[in-house]
Formats: C-alpha cells, sequence, structure tokens
C-alpha cells in the first residue's frame, strides 16, 4: 500500500510543483491571507490541480489542504497538502520553495514527498521503503557532535514571538554554522546530508506532515520539542540520531 500510495504522490507532487513554475519570478500578485501570511494565484491553483489529481484517482481518500480545507473527513486515508511551503522564497524569487504532500493511514503519517520544482530536486519516501533524492538513496549525515552542526531556521524572529529566544541563543552558540530560508526545504536538506538541524518553532499540519517520513527513512528524526516524533505539535525540528539527546536537552532545559 505505501508503496504505491508513494508512487502515485510522487507523480502528483510533479505535477502540482511543476505548475508553480509558469508563476516563478514572475511578479505575481501577493494576497495577504487573515493571519498576514502570504498567498498567491500560484499557491491556489497548485492546491486544485493536486487535489484534481488525489480525486481522480482515490475518490474515497480524504484531503487536507492549506488553501481550500478538508474533504472526506472520515477516511482512514488522509492526503496533506500545502502546494507552494516558503511562499515569502517563492515570492521572492528564492527557488528554497517546495510543494508538499504528506499521507496519514490511520492518523500516522507513512508517506512523505518534498519536491522543489525550481530546482528541479525532489525527496520522497515511505515508511519501510526508505528515503530518496532525485530516485537515489538517501540520508542524514553523521555529524556527531553540535559544534561541528550546521543549523537551519526559517526566520529569525520567530523565536522572539514564541518566547524561544533563548533556545535559539543557545542552539547557535553551540553549533558552527547558521543559515536562514529554511521551511521545508530545510528539513530536506538535513534529510539528504547538507545541514544537521532545523527548527521551526511555528508549523501546520500540512507543514509537517510530509516532513515525518521524509526524516525517519533517511535515517533522522522529526520531533517536537518535547522529543515527542509528531507533526500535531505547531512545532518541528529535524536532526541526526546521534544529535537528538543534545538538541532536545536544549529545549528541554527552556521548557516553560
Ligand atoms: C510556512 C513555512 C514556515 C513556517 C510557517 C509556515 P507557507 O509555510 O512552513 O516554515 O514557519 O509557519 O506558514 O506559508 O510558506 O506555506
Ligand atoms: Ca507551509
Ligand atoms: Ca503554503
Amino acid at each position: 500500500m505505501n508503496q504505491e500510495l508513494l508512487q502515485a504522490a510522487t507523480e502528483i507532487a510533479k505535477i502540482g510543483g511543476h505548475h508553480t513554475l509558469k508563476y516563478f519570478k514572475k511578479n505575481v500578485e501577493v494576497i495577504s491571507k487573515a493571519d498576514d501570511s502570504p498567498v498567491t494565484i500560484a499557491d491556489k491553483e497548485t492546491e486544485q490541480i493536486i487535489r484534481k489529481e488525489i480525486q481522480k484517482r482515490y475518490p474515497d481518500h480524504g484531503i487536507i489542504g492549506e488553501e481550500f480545507g478538508r474533504t472526506n473527513e472520515d477516511s482512514n486515508i488522509q492526503w496533506v497538502l500545502d502546494p507552494i511551503d516558503g511562499t515569502k522564497s517563492f515570492i521572492h524569487g528564492i527557488p528554497f520553495y517546495t510543494t508538499l504532500i504528506g499521507i496519514l493511514i490511520d492518523n500516522e503519517p507513512q508517506v512523505g514527498i518534498i519536491y522543489a520544482p525550481a530546482l528541479e530536486e525532489i525527496c520522497v519516501a515511505a515508511i519501510g521503503e526508505g528515503a530518496t533524492l532525485n530516485g537515489e538513496p538517501c540520508k542524514v549525515r553523521d555529524t556527531e557532535q553540535l559544534e561541528d552542526a550546521t543549523l537551519l531556521v526559517t526566520e529569525i524572529y520567530r523565536f522572539k514571538e514564541m518566547d524561544q529566544q533563548e533556545v535559539f541563543e543557545e542552539l547557535m552558540s553551540k553549533t558552527k554554522l547558521h543559515r536562514t530560508w529554511g521551511d521545508a526545504y530545510g528539513h530536506m536538506m538535513v534529510a539528504t546530508g547538507r545541514a544537521d538541524v532545523m527548527y521551526d518553532p511555528i508549523l501546520n499540519i500540512w507543514d509537517a506532515a510530509a516532513l515525518l517520513p521524509v526524516m525517519r527513512e533517511a535515517g533522522g528524526v522529526f520531533s517536537d520539542i518535547e522529543g515527542n516524533e509528531t507533526i500535531h505539535s505547531g512545532n518541528g525540528f529535524s536532526t541526526n540520531k546521534a544529535l537528538f539527546p543534545e538538541v532536545k536537552k536544549i529545549f528541554e532545559a527552556h521548557s516553560k
């Protein structure tokens, strides 16, 4: 089942993600959503295209999409969609945005697709089937000490907003290199051995659903700040298994 769904989700993410390129670097109008985050016609059309493809193949499956909400809420198989993750990158012409598809079976994340169309990189996984980047197996790198680690985040100000300034300071002071423009692409960089820790203090289910299977199958961990492997906590970090206990300890030390 996972294998079949992985293949279908990969195909559908490619169709959807490819559509975003029609608008990338084209000065599309940016609309502000109720939560003040930006959205464009590319986000909306892409989610509609993905929904149509899912409904064509699996009319009974449920869908949870960032832009158009839920259908078939009672199905035990739920497709969780973020048509453009990193809309801020997208509207600035930065290619680090991704199209995300996660599939939950009985509420457990089983399949994850992270597709960066402007970079032609697709990282996919299904539980028990391994993780790949453009068809080749991928895995986290084996950094063992935080002092050698590269830390990624999405937006520095988020830490202040979430009253996590001290966590950020400690993560920064204990790691070697720090970079931003993270979003899901940051987690994908960890899953493909190009960075070591990626943390995002604010996540919705559609931001996180694809990440957990990819991280687990790449030999790493996607976890909330309490150390639980879940997509439901509203925050999440990715890292390898060697660094996980130390990163978790930093969050614990500052938990309020
Ligand atoms: C955003 C990204 C980001 C997270 C934000 C999301 P969007 O998604 O996932 O990493 O911190 O909370 O809103 O809006 O670009 O799809
Ligand atoms: Ca998102
Ligand atoms: Ca989005």
